[in-house]
């Protein structure tokens, strides 16, 4: 057993003398190939079997450089024994080649985290989803016998407090890049999450039950959202990023089965947005209840960004479910401040909220927006059931009143 690992103390001397063991379990010595050809799965569940029982006060599954390791569906199960589980991500991690190479029933994931503590994953990897197989039958772009509505997820985190992401990068997932299920005390950085604009239903970072998460310092182009923020989601800081091409970052779209949903707390900063078909958004079902509150959107600059400000309370994308005398979700104390930039459409500023609960609270803080073509001659903003104040110099002018 310990042949297969590297183990190392670090003592600090002091008064007191503190030893941290670490121990370090390598793909490599488990029998992976790293050739991207062999199935390297049963390698990888071998090491992560002994990173995770490993007592040390810190265990790490090493993933070396130069190499790719072609896997099927993992799921990688906590709890662990440490509190502090490394993943050591420094070469690439291929996924099977589209849907004849996938060997799972399950269409819902390719790797998974659950249950996990004290995750930390960095070391500049890759997780390359080779998705074009799967968008090319993919329902939304390609109906017809045979097409898929479900892709897998790159990387699932189901259950992972205290969780740490930093320096990876993700490829071409086969749907959502990255998913943070139910997992408190956050922090995703320096991430490079890259697909084609034209590939479904691939989302950046999507999260749902989320509590303290933090993403900054990342760069995101794909064909979905950038990052959206889903239902019974608090505390949220998103900063530095850049978007594109993608459908930017969104609040939702929540309520879509009529349930009571909750959002607070969302901080976005710094985000620049490019070519994106929107910038920041929050979309919610007619049929859902709730609240969505304590939104601020700051220091955003938008180039030739479709729809930039839009929140849309009338999003359906089934119509004969959704009637105008539902409920709606309410929006309360949302701030949009010092965003500036080109818009590719008219309507630049489109607040179009629930005619049975009017969204309320909003402010507009120092917005400039100017056409991105020639195309308009001047530039909209529209207001729906929506009650709010303005600060300084709006562009186009304010439709918001209080
Ligand atoms: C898929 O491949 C993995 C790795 O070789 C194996 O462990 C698993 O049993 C396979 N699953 C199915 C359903 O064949
Ligand atoms: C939020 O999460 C960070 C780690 O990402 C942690 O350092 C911080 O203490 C957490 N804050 C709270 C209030 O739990
Ligand atoms: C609003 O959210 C911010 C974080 O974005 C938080 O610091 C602040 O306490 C929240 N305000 C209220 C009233 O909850
Ligand atoms: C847009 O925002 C990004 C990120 O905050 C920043 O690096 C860039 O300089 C900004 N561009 C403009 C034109 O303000
Ligand atoms: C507001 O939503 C309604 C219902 O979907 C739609 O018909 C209308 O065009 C929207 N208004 C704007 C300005 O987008």
């Amino acid at each position: 057993m310990d042949s297969l690992s590297i183990s190392y103390a670090i003592c600090v001397v002091s008064l007191l003398t503190i030893c941290i063991s670490a121990k370090e379990f390598n793909v490599l010595s488990y029998g992976a190939s790293g050739n991207g050809i062999t199935d390297d799965s049963l390698a990888f569940m071998k090491a992560w079997k002994d990173t995770c029982s490993e007592a040390a006060s810190s265990a790490t599954l090493v993933i070396p450089k130069g190499k790719q390791f072609l896997v099927h569906p993992l799921i990688f199960t906590g709890p662990c024994k440490s509190g502090a589980i490394n993943v050591m991500l420094s070469g690439t991690i291929l996924a099977p080649n589209g849907p004849d190479q996938w060997n799972a029933s399950d269409l819902s994931t390719w790797l998974a985290f659950e249950g996990v503590t004290g995750l930390s994953i960095s070391g500049f990897g890759t997780i390359d989803g080779r998705g074009k197989g799967w968008w090319d039958r993919s329902c939304r772009y390609h109906p017809g016998q045979g097409c898929f509505t479900l892709a897998p997820t790159a990387l699932r985190f189901q259950n992972c407090n205290n969780l740490k992401m930093l320096n990876t990068n993700f490829h071409n997932s086969p749907q959502t890049h990255v998913l943070l299920l139910g997992c408190q005390n956050v922090e995703l950085g320096f991430l490079n999450i890259q697909s084609p604009g034209t590939s479904p239903n691939t989302d950046g970072i999507h999260i749902q039950f989320g509590r303290n998460v933090s993403i900054h310092n990342s760069q995101i182009a794909d064909g979905d959202d950038c990052i959206s923020i889903g239902d019974k989601t608090y505390d949220v800081k998103i900063n530095d990023i850049k978007c594109g091409p993608g459908h930017g970052v969104s609040i939702g779209s929540l309520g879509r089965d009529g349930e009571v949903v909750q959002v607070n707390n969302i901080n976005v900063k710094r985000v620049s947005f490019h070519g994106t078909t929107n910038g920041v958004r929050i979309k919610t079902w007619q049929t859902g209840r709730g609240l969505v509150q304590n939104v601020t959107f700051t220091n955003i600059n938008f180039t030739a960004v479709e729809n930039p400000i839009i929140i849309d309370q009338y999003y359906c994308d089934k119509p004969d479910s959704c009637k105008p005398t539902d409920t709606g979700v309410h929006i309360n104390d949302v701030r949009y401040s010092k965003l500036i930039g080109t818009s590719q459409t008219e309507v630049t500023i489109n607040l179009n909220c629930s005619n049975n609960v009017p969204c309320s609270g909003i402010t507009l803080d120092n917005v400039r927006l100017v056409s991105a073509t020639h195309q308009f001659n001047q530039l909209v903003s529209s207001c729906n059931h929506v009650s709010g104040l303005n600060r300084g110099i709006i562009e186009p002018k304010s439709c918001l009143k209080i």
